[in-house]
This record gives C-alpha cells, structure tokens and sequence, in this order.
C-alpha cells in the first residue's frame, strides 16, 4: 500500500447538483501534493471529503488501505486548515495549545514552542499576542501552527496563502516543506498560485478532476 487515499467510484452532489464525480483516484502517500483549478470546480469540497467532514453520495473511500468507516478516530489522522481559518479568541500561545489540551497531551509548552518556530513566529514577540493584534500573515502563521502542533498523518490546507506578500508566502512553504520531510507527512494543499504549487508539490491536479 503506498497511497494515502484510494477513492472509488464517488460521486458527490450539493442538493443534486453534481460537484464531483471520481471513478478512480490514488494519492501518493508521504508526499506534497497540489490542487489547482478554477473557483467553483469543487477543490474545497474534495479537502472536505478527504477530512471527512463531507461524505460522498456514492462510492468509497480507503485511507491507508482501509475502507474509511470509524470517522470520528480517523478526524484525529486528518487536519484541514480551511480556506478562512478562524483563531480562538485568545492568545497566540494558547490557539496553538488548544489542540493539544483537548487531547490530554504531554509536553504542551514544548511543542507550542516547536510549532511557533516552524511557522517563524519568535515565541517572545508572539506568544502573549491577541488574536487581534496579530497581521493577516501572522494571523494565518499562527492558525497552520495550531494545526500541525499534533503532528497530524495527513495535512489538508485550503489556501493557505490567498492575501498573504512574498515574505509569509515563502515562510509558510518552508514550514510545509520542513514538516513534509521530517515527518513524512501527507500534505495536500489547494492554491490558485501555480508557480508557489509548482515548488512546492512532487504532483499536481487540475480541477475540475477529468477521471470520470
Ligand atoms: N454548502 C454548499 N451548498 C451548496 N452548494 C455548495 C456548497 N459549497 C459549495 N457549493 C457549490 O459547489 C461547487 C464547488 O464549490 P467548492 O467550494 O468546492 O469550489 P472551489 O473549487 O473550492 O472554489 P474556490 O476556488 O472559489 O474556493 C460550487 O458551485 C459551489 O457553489
Ligand atoms: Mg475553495
């Protein structure tokens, strides 16, 4: 088995009107993979299938060489950063804490702190910080470092640089880049910036998906 996903046969629809239709897909495991397409040809809905969160009208779903059943311990295997993230109304630190204190896990301030310096964020500059007093580059550094802080299997990010200048861009790629390769990560993102995606992805796919 060397894929994250095998998805067979789905169909998807928002009340009857078809958004996606795969008759067979493999993704790579352990890998950096892009999504590039139009708006409206149903890249945010295919991340949201592949963090079940959605769920396909027909066909089936196979995530490490299982058929996708328990969903709610596979949620735990899976982290969408979604296409307008939200932080809690809290400090920097303890955005990037809260996933971790949910699950009951060991060492926090350790892997806040981790965490923080992946995504460039100088813990004393920032750890105190409001969700507030934080710039729109800032503010999307701290919301990918509050989803990678658990280390997830499989990393889904819905334009994660839409808004952001060269400099936040390029900071955000290395910490993708980094944590694909130090801990094998499977990391899909969706991003209309072909050149970003190219440097980025060992495989892209153009949306609408034309396996039919
Ligand atoms: N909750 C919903 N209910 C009904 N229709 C929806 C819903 N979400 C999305 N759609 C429709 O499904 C289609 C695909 O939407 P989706 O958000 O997946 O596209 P996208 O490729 O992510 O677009 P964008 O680049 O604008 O983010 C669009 O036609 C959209 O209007
Ligand atoms: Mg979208």
């Amino acid at each position: 088995m060397n894929y994250s996903y095998y998805l067979k046969n789905i169909l998807f629809a928002y009340n009857k009107k078809k958004v996606l239709q795969i008759r067979e897909l493999f993704l790579p495991k352990e890998t950096s993979l892009g999504i590039f397409g139009p708006n409206g040809s149903g890249k945010s809905t295919f991340l949201k299938l592949l963090a079940f969160l959605l769920f396909p009208e027909q066909g089936e779903i196979f995530f490490f060489g299982e058929r996708a059943r328990d969903v709610c311990s596979l949620r735990k295997e899976v982290t969408l950063l979604e296409q307008t993230p939200y932080l809690l109304k809290r400090s920097v630190f303890e955005n990037i804490a809260y996933p971790l204190q949910v699950r009951k896990e060991k060492n926090i301030e350790a892997r806040v702190l981790e965490a923080m310096e992946l995504v460039a964020l100088e813990p004393k500059k920032f750890g105190q910080r409001k969700w507030f007093e934080l710039s729109g580059g800032e503010a999307q550094r701290v919301a990918l470092a509050s989803r990678i802080v658990c280390k997830p299997r499989v990393l889904l990010l819905d334009e994660p640089t839409s808004n952001l200048d060269g400099e936040n861009t390029f900071l955000i790629r290395r910490a993708l880049t980094s944590l694909q390769e130090k801990e094998k990560m499977t990391i899909v993102v969706v991003s209309h910036d072909w050149d970003w995606l190219s440097a980025f992805s060992s495989q892209i796919y153009k949306f609408p998906l034309e396996i039919k």
